[in-house]
């Protein structure tokens, strides 16, 4: 077996994340959440960015003295008092980290900072120097970075590691890149930044195509040894590289994707749950690894399958990711194995003729009725009455709206 390179986790629910609509995080729910991240193992944690409120400055502040077990990053612009600001907050941090960015595509340039590309080389520059008078850990992002001028994008690089940048974080601000062409940036930056070698390449994928994960991992392969990314994906837009699904996919792949990471896989489902109730909003029931459909079946074939050993249509045990197990859920695509089952589980069992007359009454249901529950079943079993069949249709008209 191929030995496995080390790959860095830098979390930035708490800023990134917070910055998508309705995903704001008062400074306990940032702590308790920061723990959380620690319980599971990332290696840095983004805890906020100072400057743009007196709460999350106080946020970061507090999730710098409490959690000892990470990196704690702040995020700063590229001027002086943003950065002081970033430095103040991470002061009682064990292991801090100023994590300045400043855009160098040319529409950002021109239409939001107004500067030439000189004036922000020099900015970017002069701003990592003033972070490394602070901290020995300085990350340095061209904001922007896959619209920029890639010559252009290098002079940027080289000079800021000069001045002390310790990380260089690639973003794909707006999530346009797709993933050969993105591994060949970092390919890239590699080859023709001399000076690339004293600081860590790192990824920040935007998911407006779909394709953070993809991105981030392509980025890998091709040499980043940090990524960046965030729980259920939660972001900016359409969002972050989701956590999760990086961490599974090198996990359940190591022949493809032979990296290694502190995360403790059966956290994962738990830290999620925790991110939805306090931003109150859970990820799509179809969402990979922690949506709440990720391990249930309805389909005969496959409950079958699942049935007989899990493996049939299953990647990754639910147990891995700490969740609570498989779910097979009766519906009119279920077939007589998992109703059978169910029956049993119920303490009703049934075979045979009883098997097909039970099926046949439980179709039946199923085909006017979306949800069928335990009582349902008992009632065809000759357990409790036999629901009205007007009663659950209009229950599911409401409940779906239409
Ligand atoms: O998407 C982005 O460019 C960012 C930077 C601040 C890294 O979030
Ligand atoms: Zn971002």
């Amino acid at each position: 077996m191929e030995l496995k390179r080390p790959v860095t986790i830098f979390d930035t629910t708490l800023r990134d994340g917070e910055q998508s609509p309705g995903c704001s995080m008062r400074a306990g729910e940032k702590l308790r959440l920061a723990r959380q991240l620690e319980r599971l193992g990332v290696d840095v944690i983004e805890a906020g960015f100072p400057i743009s409120s007196e709460g999350d400055y106080n946020a970061v502040r507090q999730v710098a003295a409490e959690v000892r077990g990470c990196r704690i990053a702040a995020l700063a612009r590229c001027n002086p008092t943003d950065v002081l600001r970033a430095a103040r907050a991470l002061e009682p941090a064990a292991r801090p980290r100023i994590h300045t960015f400043l855009a160098t595509s040319d529409i950002h340039l021109q239409f939001k900072l107004k500067i030439t590309r000189q004036q922000a080389l020099e900015q970017a520059a002069k701003a990592v120097a003033l972070a490394r008078s602070w901290c020995d850990d300085v990350e340095f992002s061209p904001e922007d970075a896959t619209r920029s001028d890639v010559e252009y994008l290098c002079r940027v690089i080289e000079a800021v590691v000069e001045a002390g940048a310790t990380t260089i974080n690639i973003p794909d601000t707006v999530g346009y890149a797709v993933p050969r062409e993105f591994s060949r940036l970092i390919e890239t930056i590699r080859a023709r930044v001399k000076v690339i070698e004293k600081a860590a390449i790192s990824v920040h994928c935007h998911n407006d195509l779909g394709l953070a994960v993809a991105n981030s991992l392509a980025a890998v392969e091709a040499g980043a040894a940090q990524v960046e990314c965030t729980i259920n994906g939660i972001g900016e837009r359409a969002g972050n590289a989701a956590l999760e699904e990086l961490i599974m996919a090198m996990h359940v792949r190591p022949d493809a994707m032979p990296y290694a990471t502190r995360v403790n896989t059966a956290e994962l489902w738990p830290t999620s749950r925790m991110l939805s109730e306090i931003i109150s909003f859970s990820p799509q029931p179809n969402k990979a690894i922690v949506g709440s459909n990720a391990f249930a079946h309805e389909a005969g074939i496959h409950q079958h399958g699942v049935l007989s050993n899990p493996l049939c249509y299953e990647i990754m045990t639910p147990e891995s990711v700490g969740a609570p197990g498989n779910r097979i859920v009766l519906g009119k695509h279920s077939g007589r194995h998992a109703l059978a089952n169910r029956c049993a589980q119920l303490g009703w069992p049934v075979s045979g003729e009883r098997l097909n007359e039970v099926y046949a009454q439980f179709i039946e249901l199923a085909d006017r009725k979306k949800n069928i529950y335990e009582q349902d079943l008992l009632a065809i079993l000759g357990a409790a009455k036999i629901p009205t069949a007007e009663a659950p249709i209009a229950r599911a008209q409401s409940a779906s709206g239409d």
